[in-house]
């Protein structure tokens, strides 16, 4: 089987591609490198033996697009490409609506005229916007705080319209929980542009001496050390997942799942657990709350585990761990 990864020299889709590749699949990766290196090709052939094959493609271009279908007999799409800051989407919502839905709308066009009709899409806990009650199931109603979750919300609806025209479509919503760590080799792990804004990568700058201290946004939640709540999902389970989807979905139709762990950690039991698994110090200072953050967001992932047959294998000592030596072998250079 072809599976044809949008995004996949990015931080979840690289670990996709690896897992994929060593379960025996053909994999294809299309990405613009905005948010990526190819030299993430290299270490995914480092680590499976196969380096797959790559079209440097921005996925708003149709004609390009079409390439890889015309070139290539693709079974399956998991598209993963798109921007994903918070904050970057507020100060520049045309380019977040612009990038991430035209390139999706012009995907499934093109999917469509080659006659594959089968995609998982990576949305996000994102689209709960503030629940009210945690855990959250998939049938929380959802929301939007932000144009980058907007995004997610309205390709989400785009792609249900879609299978309800043609019931031949089978897409695939997953929405992640909060991922991190990195592949067990240390050769692959998220490696953000600049100033880190999400925590595990702003840990690993701090332990890594670029960034002088932790601020721990609020300390008065009404969490159990008045720290945020997440649900933190290894990128290794959550790869898995989507093999889990690719292989178990086979009804057309819409599928909507939540990945994540059903366990939440606040900021501090982070720091601790970091600090920890790796026998080094993160200095941190407790500041304002940030805005727009909620308290306590955890998944219900039974719904995975019931249909998929997926759940989440490895723990937040894993996840530390492998965040701190990917850090150690592929950052610290
Ligand atoms: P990433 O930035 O590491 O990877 C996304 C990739 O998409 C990058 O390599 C980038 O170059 C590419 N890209 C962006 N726009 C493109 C375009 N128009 N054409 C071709 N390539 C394009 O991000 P990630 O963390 O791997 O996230 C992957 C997906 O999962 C994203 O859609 C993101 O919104 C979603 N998601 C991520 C998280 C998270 O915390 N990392 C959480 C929930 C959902
Ligand atoms: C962020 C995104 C969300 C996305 C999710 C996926 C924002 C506002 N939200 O969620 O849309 O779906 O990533 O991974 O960016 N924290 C600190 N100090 C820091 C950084 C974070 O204390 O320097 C705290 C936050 O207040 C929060 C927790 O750490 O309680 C996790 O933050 P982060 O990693 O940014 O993820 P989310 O905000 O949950």
């Amino acid at each position: 089987m072809t599976i044809l990864v949008t995004g996949g020299t990015g931080y979840i889709g690289s670990h996709t591609a690896v897992e994929l590749i060593q379960k025996g699949y053909e994999v294809i990766i299309a990405d613009n490198l905005c948010n990526s290196s190819e030299s993430v090709l290299d270490k995914i052939a480092e680590i499976t033996g196969t380096k797959p094959k790559f079209y440097l493609v921005d996925l708003t271009d149709k004609e390009a697009t079409r390439k890889i279908f015309e070139e290539n007999k693709i079974d399956a799409v998991i598209h993963f490409a798109g921007l994903k800051a918070v904050g970057e989407s507020c100060l520049k919502p045309l380019m977040y609506y612009y990038n991430n839905i035209a390139s999706s709308v012009v995907l499934a066009e093109v999917m469509a005229e080659y006659g594959c009709k089968k995609i998982i899409f990576s949305s996000s806990a994102t689209v709960y916007g503030e629940p009210e009650t945690v855990p959250i199931t998939e049938d929380f109603p959802i929301f939007t705080t932000n144009p980058y979750g907007t995004t997610k919300l309205m390709i989400e609806r785009i792609y249900t319209d879609l299978a309800k025209s043609d019931s031949e479509w089978n897409v695939t919503l997953l929405r992640y929980f909060n991922p991190i760590g990195a592949h067990s080799s240390g050769l692959i792990g998220e490696n953000p542009n600049g100033i880190p804004n999400n925590l595990m990568p702003y840990i690993v700058k701090v332990a890594l001496g670029e960034l002088y201290q932790l601020s721990v946004f609020g300390n008065d939640y009404d969490t159990h050390d008045g720290t945020g709540v997440r649900d933190y999902i290894h990128v290794t389970d959550l790869a898995l997942g989507h093999i889990a989807a690719i292989e178990k979905l086979t009804d057309p139709g819409v599928h909507i799942f939540n990945l994540g762990t059903g366990t939440g950690y606040s900021v501090l039991d982070i720091v601790k657990a970091f600090e920890k698994a790796n026998d080094i110090k993160v200095p941190y200072v407790i500041t304002a709350r940030r805005p727009g953050d909620v308290p306590i967001l955890l998944a219900d992932p039974s719904k995975a585990e019931r249909e998929l047959g997926w759940k989440t294998k490895l723990g937040l000592e894993d996840m530390c761990r492998s965040s701190w030596n990917f850090a150690k072998k592929t950052l610290n250079k």
